[in-house]
């Protein structure tokens, strides 16, 4: 049966449970629900309270960050050698004391490291300790490699930031017009980089960043906590990134990048902009194995702003993002746009799921951003209390500077959405094409979204050309055509265009 209509109101632990185990063991258990149905009140209750203060010691734990980790003793691991050479970043007169600037021993180490790129390069090993720095570069052929217990702290007082040109196809720094902040870990034109470890954490100490934001007193763009641009054969893996400025990672103009089994970590409220990764036309690239919790999207999809974003023309293609667990409590899991002017094309995201969220996957655009939307495969996505589940938004205006093309519509294709599930979703789509910039060719397949609301408006459709293959819950728009399972025309749409958009919902 397709229809799943769950209780309206869930057990108020039931994420606090399904997180904690996934938690402890990386592995989803979809039956929690039932599970409590059917138990005594009683054993119920304990079973909250159990699974409350194993969350809240977990969260405890997260604060503390990677101090809590340090004190600790660790056991000496060994560590791998990833590189013909690898040195310690004590030998360059590093000092782990969370104090002393570590600025110049990271560069003396990369300056070590760019003399051995013909003979395969170097590796950098950060040991246990609190290693503050001032932002610095990489190097090619390099490894950064981040012992467990090891944390690299970015310094949080602006002067000790470099300015950097705004990105080419942003034209501004994004929150002020001329040059921006350059990002704590930096790359330009460059091969062959990995930065993995032992769970060790690069940590941003966003706080301040944040709040002088709030204050208004910065005068330039804050910086990411990594940013590479225009670099290829990037591994990024097996470590924590947390409380990065503005967005954590970053990967520009790139190709062949891969972001494996990272920790992404930043507060879920007032901690502005810190997307947790945003492929900016990148191609080539996998995203998977990631626990993403951060204050903005867990993973924002781009290329480029209005006219600056089309004239770089670079798309963002051939994109796999796949086995993750993902937490936006201001804006959206995934995100594609809103900058999406050199196009976005040949994107698979599967296997995810979003909890506690105030939206699961959205795809935003406006009139003067060009470019296009196309061949998006959603697959195989858990939504786990989300207010708005699938969104496609098309008025998302926000313009760098007068000079943008009012006509430049984005065209918005081929979109499929197959395997969605989840409960406590309150509107489980909502997709607002317009005359100007009409959704085509959508597929939705097998889903069966558990929600906490009314029955009606809540399958809201603007300006939207597409299809539904076989029966799915909540009943769909009526601006979608109707297949039975065999793909036989069931009943064909005459209302594409009607708009049934309740934002009050
Ligand atoms: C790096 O050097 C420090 C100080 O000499 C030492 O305690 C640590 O074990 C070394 N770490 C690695 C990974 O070689
Ligand atoms: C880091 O790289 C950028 C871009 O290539 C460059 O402008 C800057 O001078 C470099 N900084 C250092 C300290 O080498
Ligand atoms: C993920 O990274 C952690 C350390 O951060 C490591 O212990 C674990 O084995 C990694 N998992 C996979 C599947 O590589
Ligand atoms: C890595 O560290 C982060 C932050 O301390 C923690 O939340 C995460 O569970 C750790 N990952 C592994 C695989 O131990
Ligand atoms: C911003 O500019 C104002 C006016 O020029 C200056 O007083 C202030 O120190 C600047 N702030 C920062 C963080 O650079
Ligand atoms: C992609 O980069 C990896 C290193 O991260 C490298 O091993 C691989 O050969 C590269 N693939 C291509 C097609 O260049
Ligand atoms: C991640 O760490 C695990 C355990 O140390 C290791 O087996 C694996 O190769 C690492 N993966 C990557 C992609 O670095
Ligand atoms: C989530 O965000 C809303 C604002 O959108 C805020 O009111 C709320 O406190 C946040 N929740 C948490 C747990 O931070
Ligand atoms: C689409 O992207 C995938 C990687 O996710 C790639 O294997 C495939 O070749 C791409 N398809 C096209 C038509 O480029
Ligand atoms: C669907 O995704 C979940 C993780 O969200 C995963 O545990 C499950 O195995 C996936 N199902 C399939 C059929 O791949
Ligand atoms: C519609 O989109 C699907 C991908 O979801 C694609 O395979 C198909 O070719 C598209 N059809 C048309 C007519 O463009
Ligand atoms: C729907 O609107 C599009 C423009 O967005 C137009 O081309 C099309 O003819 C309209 N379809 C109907 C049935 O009115």
């Amino acid at each position: 049966m397709v229809e799943t209509l769950t209780p309206t109101s869930s057990p108020p632990c039931f994420w606090r449970r399904s997180w904690a185990n996934h938690h402890h063991q990386r592995r989803w258990i979809p039956s929690a629900a039932s599970f409590f149905v059917t138990t005594h009140k009683t054993l119920l209750t304990a079973l909250c309270l159990a699974f409350f203060f194993t969350v809240f010691y977990w969260q405890r734990d997260a604060a503390s960050g990677g101090f809590l980790i340090f004190r600790r003793a660790f056991p000496l691991r060994q560590l791998p050698k990833l590189r013909p050479v690898a040195f310690n970043l004590t030998e360059f007169g590093g000092v782990g004391d969370g104090v002393t600037l570590n600025t110049a021993a990271f560069e003396r180490a990369v300056m070590a490291i760019s003399k051995l790129g013909k003979k395969g390069g170097g590796q950098l090993n950060v040991p246990p300790g609190n290693w503050l720095t001032a932002p610095f570069n990489l190097t090619s052929h390099m490894t950064l490699f981040l012992a467990e217990g090891a944390v690299i702290l970015g310094i949080d007082d602006e002067n000790y930031w470099p300015l950097m040109p705004p990105l080419p196809s942003y034209g501004y720094g994004r929150e002020h017009p001329g040059p921006r902040y350059g990002s704590l870990i930096h790359g330009q034109h460059l091969k062959d980089v990995v930065i993995t470890g032992h769970n060790g954490t690069i940590n941003g100490q966003g706080q301040s960043w944040w709040k002088k934001y709030r204050q208004k007193l910065l005068n330039h763009t804050r910086g990411p906590l990594v940013q590479i641009m225009w670099s290829s054969d990037i591994l990024i893996s097996n470590i924590t990134l947390r409380d990065s400025p503005f967005w954590t990672l970053h990967p520009y103009d790139c190709k062949n990048v891969t972001i494996k089994n990272l920790t992404i970590l930043a507060p879920v409220f007032q901690a502005p902009n810190t997307d947790g990764i945003d492929p900016d036309s990148c191609e080539d690239m996998v995203i998977e194995d990631c626990y993403i919790s951060v204050g903005d999207d867990a993973i924002a999809i781009k290329s480029g702003w209005d006219q600056y974003g089309v004239a770089y023309g670079r798309p963002s293609k051939n994109i796999l993002i796949r086995n993750l667990v993902v937490r936006s409590n201001v804006s959206a899991g995934i995100s594609i746009g809103s900058e999406m002017s050199g196009g976005v094309s040949n994107v698979t995201i599967e296997n995810i799921h979003i909890w506690k969220s105030r939206r699961a996957v959205r795809i935003k655009t406006a009139p003067g951003r060009g470019g296009y939307v196309r061949d998006i495969t959603y697959r195989n996505l858990t939504f786990d209390t989300v207010r708005v589940g699938i969104v496609i938004k098309t008025d998302y205006n926000e313009h760098p500077d007068g000079g943008y093309d009012p006509n430049a519509f984005p065209v918005l294709e081929g979109i499929s959405y197959t395997s969605i599930h989840g409960e406590s979703v309150r509107v489980p789509v909502r997709i607002q094409g317009s005359a100007e910039i009409p959704v085509k060719n959508v597929t939705f397949r097998d889903m069966s979204v558990g929600i906490t609301n009314k029955k009606k408006h809540i399958f809201q459709c603007a300006y939207v050309e597409g299809r539904v293959i076989g029966t799915i819950f909540p009943a769909p728009c009526d601006n979608l055509d109707l297949y039975d399972e065999a793909g036989n025309l069931v009943r064909r749409s005459s209302s594409q265009n009607s708009s049934d958009i309740d934002y009050d919902i």
